[in-house]
């Protein structure tokens, strides 16, 4: 079992360096530990499993790398935010750092974070595709990660989301980059309705993000789901879409394999699209449950 933890650990360093400094260390049976997942948020380590303990060898090993360690179960009907397993407590919120860009993550927020590590390498590239004058659209937005990279690069970001405590997070990961949240847009509420509503007012996007929960109901109780509607969502960002833009489409339901989603989306667009599907990031080496598509 040490073996196997160090192992996994060690072929991760070369992805530790000044400028990103959180990973994905164990990838459950990716790394030969089914079960068992640990990240690593500059320095603190997330310890997650899909049963209710962690084996004891496990936790003998967490305990001798001398590190803060949180502990959840994998389930995403839980609420809970982690509870502390060993090392220093981790009590404050604290920044991360993602090829170069600072995220705040707080241990006291709920099931969630702060940041999907599994979207690195695609924050990464909407970094690239943005620069100055282009306009980015954040819908599902959680706490900003791609807004911030867009606005990272020069761009004016609109980010999106149900949730107020979620849009002020934005605006703190916006300040801790030195951007200023003033110079960016922000609307809180369903995906669709700010997605027709823009259509109304003939506002345009040079890119936008579609990155749903699998299932998610809005503040007047319509459901949500990806095998379904992610389609019709699609159709009402291409809608909004200035001329050369882009999307990027995400998906994490494991029910649909790359192909199906793909076939799903284009079901639903009519103009001609460039389609790439985009790995998940080398760190995880488990099952590759997420599905994104760009489309230009
Ligand atoms: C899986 S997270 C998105 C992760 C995010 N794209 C990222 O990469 O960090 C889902 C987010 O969607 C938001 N959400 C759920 N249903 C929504 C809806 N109908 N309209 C807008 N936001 C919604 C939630 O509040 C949550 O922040």
């Amino acid at each position: 079992m040490r073996e196997l933890l160090d192992a996994a650990v060690a072929r991760r360093a070369s992805l530790l360096a000044r400028e990103t400094n959180c990973v994905r260390l164990i990838d459950g049976a990716g790394d030969g530990l089914a079960g068992l997942v640990i990240e690593s948020f500059a320095g603190r380590w997330l310890v997650s499993t899909t049963t209710g303990g962690i084996p004891p060898a496990v936790c003998e090993w967490l305990r001798d790398q001398a590190v803060s360690c949180y502990w959840k179960r994998l389930d995403r009907h839980q609420k809970e935010s982690p509870a502390h397993l060993s090392g220093p407590e981790v009590v404050e919120p604290f920044l991360i750092r993602e090829n170069g860009i600072s995220h705040e993550i707080s241990f006291q927020s709920g099931y969630s974070q702060g940041i999907f590590l599994d979207q690195r390498d695609n924050r990464a590239e909407v970094r690239r595709r943005m620069r100055p004058g282009l306009r980015l659209l954040n819908t599902f937005a959680y706490t900003g990660a791609f807004s911030v990279a867009a606005a990272m690069a020069g761009a004016e970001t609109t980010t999106l989301d149900l949730s107020q405590p979620y849009l002020d997070w934005t605006r703190r990961n916006l300040c801790h980059n030195s951007l200023d949240p003033a110079a960016h847009h922000f609307c809180k509420g369903d995906t669709f309705h700010w997605l027709r509503r823009f259509a109304k007012q003939g506002r345009r996007f040079d890119a936008i993000v579609l990155d749903p929960p699998t299932f998610s109901r809005d503040e007047k109780g319509r459901i949500f789901r990806v095998e379904y509607d992610f389609g019709g969502l699609a159709e009402l960002a291409v809608a909004v879409l200035a001329p050369g833009g882009w999307l990027l489409c995400c998906t994490n339901f494991r029910g649909m394999s790359p192909g199906d989603f793909e076939r799903h989306l284009c079901a639903h667009l009519s103009r001609p699209t460039k389609v790439r599907h985009a790995p998940m990031p080398p760190d995880f080496t488990d099952h590759a449950y997420l599905k994104s598509l760009w489309l230009d």
